[in-house]
């Protein structure tokens, strides 16, 4: 059966961007199809300036919003990264792997690292090495799969080179994965600044949706956005990002197409009031699911518990297995239990 993984990070509220980037597709899609894994990565979270509490209260309202999406307990696994001690494990051993120049490379690491010397900030060593985490997380599980949002692309990319090129210098020990990303809304971008990314760290609170905003602040929101100058409602992403991406939400929200919409539509306005009534609707079983959760915080304490033991039980024997292929020697009671020492040869 096809494995899936794949994560959200902590590090501010969960946006419209996350919801039809990826979680979507998780839970409409994935956890039905394959043997599925979605985790809250909160130590992607420690990479920039931080509160730990603010971290802490974020990574409950991920899970939460997990379960909320729809994801079941029953049909995949949903688990916190730091329950889990295979990924900082198995990192480490891929650092041992990856290249600094590979790392400085990354597309996100020189714009957050950029924007934090902008700000007279330090740039963390995490946050050079946070692609080499993510490397860790997905192939700790043996992923196939890791359906993500275009902006992730580059980092699958080098999962795939260090699985590849671990597997060729130590032995076959990590399957190659490949990013999935959704036809529509892979890249959805800010409504005040249609040049750049709905980041859920970003300071750019109009521009972005959250899944907990009210439908009041979501129609203000979207009835306020960015568009070009111009006046017919034409699908161009290159000369009109800002009507392209209205286009991309509605068609995402009412399973339509971008180019196909902008035919039924005479003015900016009906087109961006449609929008903001098809967000509306797309997140308010969500936002009920949430609230009914937020009563119950004991249940989600249990699906996290249940989760982080069948991941832990997951991820030991491919992670104890790269130790060995790399040249670490076996622990004692590993021996005993006769773990993978093929692997070790
Ligand atoms: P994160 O937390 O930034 O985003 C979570 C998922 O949402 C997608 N996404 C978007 N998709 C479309 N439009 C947007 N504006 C938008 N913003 C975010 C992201 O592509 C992502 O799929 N490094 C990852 C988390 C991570 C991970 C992993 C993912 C850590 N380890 C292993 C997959 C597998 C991140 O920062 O995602």
């Amino acid at each position: 059966m096809t494995r899936v993984f794949s994560g959200v990070k902590p590090t501010g509220h969960l946006t419209l961007g996350n919801y039809l980037g990826a979680m979507r597709q998780w839970a409409a899609v994935d956890q039905y199809r394959a043997d599925s894994l979605f985790c809250v990565v909160d130590l992607h979270a420690l990479t920039v300036d931080h509160d730990p509490a603010r971290v802490r209260r974020l990574s409950r309202q991920a899970a939460t919003l997990l379960l909320a999406v729809g994801l079941d307990p029953e049909l995949c696994t949903v688990f916190v990264q730091s329950h889990v001690d295979e990924h900082a494990r198995l990192s480490y051993v891929l650092e041992c792997v990856a290249t600094d120049g590979e790392m400085r490379r990354m597309i996100q690491y020189k714009e957050k690292a950029a924007r934090e010397r902008e700000r007279g900030g330090s740039v963390r060593l995490s946050l050079l090495t946070y692609p080499v985490l993510m490397a860790a997380d997905i192939l700790a599980y043996g992923a196939d799969e890791v359906p993500v949002g275009d902006d992730q692309a580059q980092h699958v990319e080098l999962t795939r080179d260090l699985a590849v090129r671990f597997n060729q210098r130590y032995g076959h020990t990590f399957v190659v994965p490949r990013a999935t990303v959704p036809p529509v809304a892979a890249r959805v971008m800010s409504l005040q600044d249609p040049g750049s990314k709905m980041g859920k760290s970003d300071d750019a609170g109009p521009g972005i949706v959250y899944l907990l905003d009210e439908p009041e602040v979501v129609r203000k929101k979207v009835m306020r956005a960015v568009t070009d100058s111009g006046r017919e409602v034409v699908y161009d992403r290159e000369e009109r990002p800002g009507l392209a991406n209205l286009l991309e939400i509605l068609a995402a929200c009412t399973g339509g197409n971008p180019e196909a919409l902008s035919g039924v539509y005479e003015s900016y306005g009906s087109l961006k009031k449609d929008t903001a009534e098809a967000v509306v609707e797309l997140l308010r079983p969500v936002q009920e699911r949430h609230r009914a959760l937020c009563a119950d915080p004991g249940y989600v304490e249990g699906v996290l518990r249940d989760g982080a033991e069948r991941a832990r039980a997951m991820a030991r024997p491919t992670v104890d297995a790269a130790y060995r292929a790399i040249g670490l020697l076996p622990a004692v009671s590993d021996t005993d239990a006769g773990v993978v020492l093929n692997a070790a040869r």
